[in-house]
């Protein structure tokens, strides 16, 4: 009764959430998946699976494979489609808004076309409060064509921010697959991108020894968990200092974050967001608990507000 009060609510260009904690695209569904394992409400934001304009089944099984700290998968965008979506899962996600999160939905394409009208189709819903563009997928052909050449995404990200709607915040979600990240985020920020999210899985693969074949029918799939977290937090760093920083661009960060200290360190790093995959298959009410984690943290330190640790990272000149 009458504890320390810490305020842990974030403004992502706009985009204000009770908290910086959300749910990463593809590992929590549509939101009725997960709905009686963790308490969504406690959630700043669900992010949904990536929705593309017609249904995909996704590739062949196995499509997911547990490595050590980590997993890989290659579920190759399985999704309803975008006219089930509006008419099957909206509704859920709109009750769900109704008690606190915001909504972010995932819509990922095959050429600027598809991206375009996805993303302003579903953005007419007023329950949509961000679109993210997946343009990162490291598990369909061409799924990474946009996210690794600059002179792609830039007018990519220009065709959608003039479509959608202007209330609705607009996230690009970067892969850590390319030599040089920040030419990637540096092209969405100059197409008009409001928050950038990162990091996608990283491509990956893990072989069967007695059948002398990779373990996932596809062959390669994305490496997620804890394994990738310092790589996560390094690459959120660098943008930072380098693109987002300077033009005043929030990052969401992602990749390993299954304590209260993983997101600390994104934060400090640079992320006003974060968001949990993998560790939501260990325990689905991770988002929660760290939230619960960073309060305590912070209040131990005498402060107010979770803004105050944002980007404070002292990286060393001498680099
Ligand atoms: C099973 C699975 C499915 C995923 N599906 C998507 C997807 O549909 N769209 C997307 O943008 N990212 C997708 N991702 C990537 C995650 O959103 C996230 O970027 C990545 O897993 C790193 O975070 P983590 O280490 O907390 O899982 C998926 C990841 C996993 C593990």
């Amino acid at each position: 009764m009458g504890g320390a009060h810490v305020d842990l609510s974030v403004d992502l260009a706009g985009l204000r959430l009770s908290n910086p904690m959300m749910t990463a695209s593809g590992t929590c569904g549509y939101a009725d998946e997960y709905a009686d394992f963790m308490d969504m409400s406690r959630l700043g934001a669900f992010v949904t699976k990536s929705v593309t304009a017609k249904p995909r089944p996704g590739n062949e099984a196995y499509r997911i494979v547990e490595t050590r700290g980590g997993m890989l998968n290659a579920i190759g965008l399985a999704n309803v489609g975008m006219e089930a979506f509006l008419a099957e899962k909206m509704p859920r996600l709109r009750r769900l808004r109704a008690l606190g999160p915001r909504i972010i939905v995932n819509v990922a394409g095959h050429d600027a076309d598809e991206f375009a009208a996805v993303a302003s189709r579903i953005a007419q819903e007023q329950s949509v409060d961000a679109i993210e563009l997946n343009v990162s997928c490291p598990n369909v052909a061409g799924g990474l064509d946009f996210g690794t050449t600059p002179h792609l995404l830039e007018p990519l990200v220009r065709t959608v921010r003039q479509e959608v709607r202007d209330e609705v915040r607009l996230i690009v979600k970067l892969s850590p697959n390319v030599q040089d990240i920040t030419k990637t985020a540096r092209a969405a920020v100059e197409g008009g991108a409001d928050i950038l999210s990162m990091i996608n899985t990283f491509t990956a693969m893990a072989v069967d020894i007695e059948r002398c074949r990779p373990r996932l029918a596809n062959g390669t799939g994305g490496l997620s968990g804890p394994a990738i977290r310092p790589l996560a937090v390094h690459l959120v760093g660098r943008v930072y200092r380098e693109v987002a920083q300077p033009a005043g661009v929030p990052i969401i960060g992602m990749g390993g974050v299954q304590y209260w200290q993983d997101a600390a360190e994104f934060l400090i790093a640079g992320a006003s967001g974060l968001a949990v995959g993998t560790a939501l298959f260990v325990d689905p009410a991770t988002p929660v608990t760290v939230a619960d984690g960073l309060a305590r943290w912070l209040i131990d330190h005498g402060r107010r507000s979770i803004k105050e640790v944002i980007g404070t990272l002292e990286f060393p000149d001498n680099r």
